[in-house]
Formats: C-alpha cells, structure tokens, sequence
C-alpha cells in the first residue's frame, strides 16, 4: 500500500493528464476499437506513443523511490516494479471515465475480472492471472502455498479450476474486505507477444481450440471455404487469427487473446504490483518475498518443452501481416500497450525488409 503511494506523483500525473486528453478524450478509448472511427483511432495510437515518450524523456525522474534504508528494514530488494504503470497508469486510470472500483463496471465486465482474481486468504493476496503469462506456474504456487500440491515442480498437467479460489465465488463483502486488504498482483507481457504465443500455442497444439475457433476463422475468413464441411481448423494462419481478432468484441473474447485490460481491470482494482514476463524470475521472487511466502516455495522453472516466443520470430509473424492490417489491430491492445507501458510495434513497411 504504502509503496504505491510513494510512487505515484501529483506533478507527473497532472502532465501526462493533459497531454493525453488533449489528444483523445477517455470515453472514446474506454469504449474500445469497435465503435471508435479511424480518426479517433489514429489519434489515440499517437497519444500513447507521447506518452510513452514522456516515459523515455524523464517523466519518471520526478518520481520519489522508496528511500534504501526503508527497504533494507523490510529485508527487501528494491521493489521491482513495472514503473510506468503506477506513473503514467494511474494517471491514465484517473481519468473521467474510467472505472474507480469494481463494482462501477458493468455486470459482465465485473465477472470477467473476478472470475481472474484468485484469492490466497492464508497470506492474504489476490493474485490476477492473465493467460500466457506464466499464469500455470502461478497456479502452481498458489497450490503449493494452500497445501493442495507437495511441490511446485510435482509432474502433473496443471487443472486450471480445482483447489483454486476465485475471487467469484465469494459474496460482495467478502470480496470488498479482500480488495482493500489484501496484496494484489497480477503479471503482464507484450501484447503481440502473448497474441503470438496463444496462437502459436492453441492453433498448433490443442485440437479442441482448432474444432471451436479455427474451423469458423477458416469459414470467415479464407475465400471459398465458407461452405466446406470436411474443414479441421487445423492450418489457421497469423493473418487469419488477427482478422478475426479485428471483428471480435474486446469484451467477448476468448480469455487467451483478451486484452489484458479487461481481464484484470488495473483501473477499477489499484494493484500493489504489476510484475512482467520480461523479468518474470526477478518480479516472482519480489512478489514471493513480499506475501512471505515459505522460503521452500519457489517459483517453478520453464518447462523443458516450453517455446519461448524470440524477438525475431514475433518479427517474423508480424511482418507475415500486410502492415495495414497490423495497424488496425494495434487498438483493440491500445490500453495494454499504454497502461503497461509497452512500445507500440513498429509498422513501417522498412521495418520489415530488416
Ligand atoms: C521503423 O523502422 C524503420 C526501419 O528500420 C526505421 O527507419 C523507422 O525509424 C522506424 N520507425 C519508428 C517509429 O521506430
């Protein structure tokens, strides 16, 4: 609590207030790509790109970091934080429309994220998983701390749903004494990055995905098959996946390629810590120390038969796009990006000769 307090700032947030909504007023980018007219668009993909500048120029310098010898009292490291979220997040979270607490978004956008808050009582944390962001190895741990596996490293496939709490199945006051006392957490990564992974992931490897989503993708959106009825759902290429993506509700969509914004809702929830896969081991451990979890429970290695998504072949599948296209995906992802600070992708056409 205290900590996210130290790093928020009145002098950085009312600068990068003003220069985001001179630009693009928050209703319009709350309401998502759907309904917004590509002006809008175009003008909130240049507003995050400021404010991402800003970050670059020094915003942050403003920012006061907890004093050393505070940490050094709590046994810390210094906390590890993905910074720009609680500067330019919260900034971005304190405008007019945005939701303050879960209980002012609408009932559906409510369940979603409740149905991703698990809870641990015993060391009271609320832990937000986002799919394809190490959300298994979470669960793992969540597990072992409730005593309902021995190890984290125990050989079995992972049940997404057993011995879990979800924040869901608690009534309204329970939930609120949770929200307000608790730790809460959640893990964050390149937005094209998890939308590589889930659909390298889902569309290469698991056949129920590919008879549920690629059969109708492959109906949509490849010439002439709209009829056929031998279609297994089984060769969905990246191209495709994005077309669909581009006419899916942001709301609506399937959990794996759900803005990261909609599954956890970081402005109606005020997070205490937002870790990312790009430091996943070091923000673990941070996150592990600070809800005093035993010192045997670990944060689980990769597995073997994990394939990392490399920067060359995320540039490779975004290139395999007509750039145009990838410019319209862009915002659909547009909060993820800005929240979490995230450079958008670069979309030129030179890029790509690279
Ligand atoms: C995009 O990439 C091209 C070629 O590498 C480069 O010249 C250009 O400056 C980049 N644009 C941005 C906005 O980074």
């Amino acid at each position: 609590m205290s900590e996210r307090l130290l790093r928020r700032s009145d002098g950085v947030r009312s600068v990068s207030v003003t220069s985001f909504r001179s630009a693009a007023s928050p209703g319009s980018v709350r309401r998502g790509s759907a309904v917004l007219p590509s002006v809008l668009t175009f003008l909130v993909i240049v507003a995050s790109g400021g404010l991402l500048l800003m970050i670059e120029k020094g915003m942050l310098n403003g920012v006061e970091t907890p004093s050393p010898r505070g940490n050094a009292r709590r046994g810390l490291q210094k906390p590890l934080f993905k910074e720009p979220l609680l500067t330019c997040g919260t900034t971005m979270c304190s405008q007019k429309n945005m939701p303050r607490s879960i209980w002012s978004l609408s009932p559906p956008q409510r369940k979603t994220v409740l149905q991703h808050i698990l809870v641990n009582d015993e060391y009271r944390f609320l832990y937000c998983y986002v799919p394809k962001v190490a959300c298994s190895n979470w669960k793992r741990v969540l597990k072992v701390l409730s005593g309902a596996l021995e190890s984290v490293d125990v050989n079995i496939k992972m049940d997404h749903r057993s011995d879990l709490l979800f924040l869901s199945s608690l009534k309204p006051e329970e939930i609120s004494y949770r929200l307000k006392h608790y730790f809460k957490f959640m893990f964050v990564r390149e937005p094209m990055e998890r939308l590589l992974s889930a659909y390298r992931n889902k569309f290469g490897e698991i056949e129920s995905y590919q008879k549920k989503y690629g059969v109708e993708i492959v109906r949509r959106y490849r010439k002439g098959r709209a009829k056929e009825a031998s279609l297994t759902g089984d060769d969905v290429t990246f191209g495709e996946f994005v077309r669909y993506l581009l006419d899916e509700d942001a709301e609506h969509m399937n959990e794996h390629w759900m803005p990261v914004y909609n599954l956890c809702q970081p402005c109606a929830v005020s997070y205490d810590f937002i870790g990312s896969y790009e430091h996943l081991e070091r923000d673990s451990d941070y996150v592990l120390q600070r809800i005093g979890a035993p010192p045997f429970v670990r944060f689980p290695e990769r597995q073997t038969w994990y394939k990392p998504v490399t920067t060359e072949t995320l540039h490779y599948y975004l290139c395999t796009l007509p750039q145009k296209l990838l410019r319209e995906l862009l915002p659909k992802y547009i909060l993820d990006f800005s929240l979490f600070a995230y450079p958008l992708p670069n979309t030129t056409i030179e890029h790509c000769r690279h």
